[in-house]
């Protein structure tokens, strides 16, 4: 296992062009107890390199956009430019229509600070019919208040129904759960998105925090000299076209977890994790989180 010398996460292929890397920030921005220390944490985070943020309109009913807006505010007052920054949020499925859509990104804009941003996604497919949607996104790209717009929580099967309404094709990313526990999407839906260079987003890629509890894969990490949460992450960003965005509001782990976009795997430690957690040999239903 070697770890390379380069400070930032590589970027993904295509149009998004975003790091690999992202910082979650679901569970942020509930509690006004621990506000200072989680605005303390995305601020270590930015110092640290951290430069793509996902969010949502749900997380917090909006605190965490709220927290990382006045963070990201702060950091833009000094040298940090806006066009380093890839910032995502995602609407409700109940905000969905083409005008809801419209007035969900300016409250998420508001709260966020920002003019723009850069990938807006539909959290989960609800009762909108999802050509109303695309139209709403496709509005909103035209006013520049996003730069791309994509979908979360789809298969194959809700990909397909997109790519056959007009603008469908626009669709700029899927995110899903993607973890060493929840491979399945390896067999069908990273593929498709891959071949369209369409960007997966891994999700709970640490299982909520379980991965780095999980005996074996402890060992196999000692063994290696990382951390079981590092090799679960540097897996998965090993498949093209993965962007991983683990969420921690722990200094330490801010730092543990940044660390892995710098770790390629040698081929024996990856057949060893793979046995560990075996890749799938026939179709799985989509993870859910
Ligand atoms: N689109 C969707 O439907 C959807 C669903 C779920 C999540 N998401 C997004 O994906 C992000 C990540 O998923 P997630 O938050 O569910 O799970 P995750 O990133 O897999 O795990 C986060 C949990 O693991 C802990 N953790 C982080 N790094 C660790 C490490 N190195 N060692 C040990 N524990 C560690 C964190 O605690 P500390 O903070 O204390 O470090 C936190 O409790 C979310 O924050 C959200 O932005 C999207």
């Amino acid at each position: 296992m070697a770890a390379s010398p380069s400070l930032n996460p590589p970027l993904l292929p295509g149009p998004l062009a975003a790091p690999v890397l992202g910082l979650g920030t679901w569970r942020m921005g509930e509690d006004r107890h621990t506000r200072a220390a989680e605005l303390a944490a995305l601020r270590l985070a930015l110092d640290i390199g951290w430069r793509a943020f996902d969010t949502a309109e749900m997380y917090g009913e909006g605190g965490a956009e709220s927290l990382l807006g006045e963070a990201l505010a702060a950091a833009l007052r000094g040298p940090l430019r806006r066009d380093e920054l890839f910032v995502v949020s995602k609407v409700y499925p109940h905000h969905a229509s083409a005008a809801g859509v419209a007035a969900a990104c300016e409250r998420s804009l508001k709260r966020l600070r920002l003019d723009c941003l850069d990938l807006y996604l539909l959290h989960w497919r609800g009762a909108v019919p999802l050509a109303a949607t695309v139209e709403g996104f496709e509005r909103l790209r035209t006013r520049g208040l996003i730069r791309h717009w994509g979908v979360s929580n789809f298969d194959v099967g809700g990909l397909q129904e997109l790519a056959a309404l007009p603008h469908g094709m626009q669709c700029a990313a899927n995110q899903v759960w993607y973890s060493l526990t929840r491979r399945g999407v390896e067999f069908d839906l990273l593929p498709w998105q891959q071949a369209r260079q369409m960007p997966l987003m891994a999700y709970s890629p640490i299982d909520q925090g379980a991965l780095a509890r999980h005996a074996g894969l402890k060992r196999l990490a000692a063994e290696a000299g990382a951390t079981p949460a590092q090799l679960a992450l540097a897996r998965l960003m090993a498949e093209p076209g993965v962007m991983v965005i683990p969420k921690s509001s722990d200094p330490a782990r801010l730092r543990e977890n940044w660390a892995a976009a710098a770790i390629t795997l040698d081929e024996p430690t990856r057949q060893r994790i793979d046995a560990l957690f075996p890749p799938p040999r026939r179709k799985q239903p989509l993870a859910i989180g």
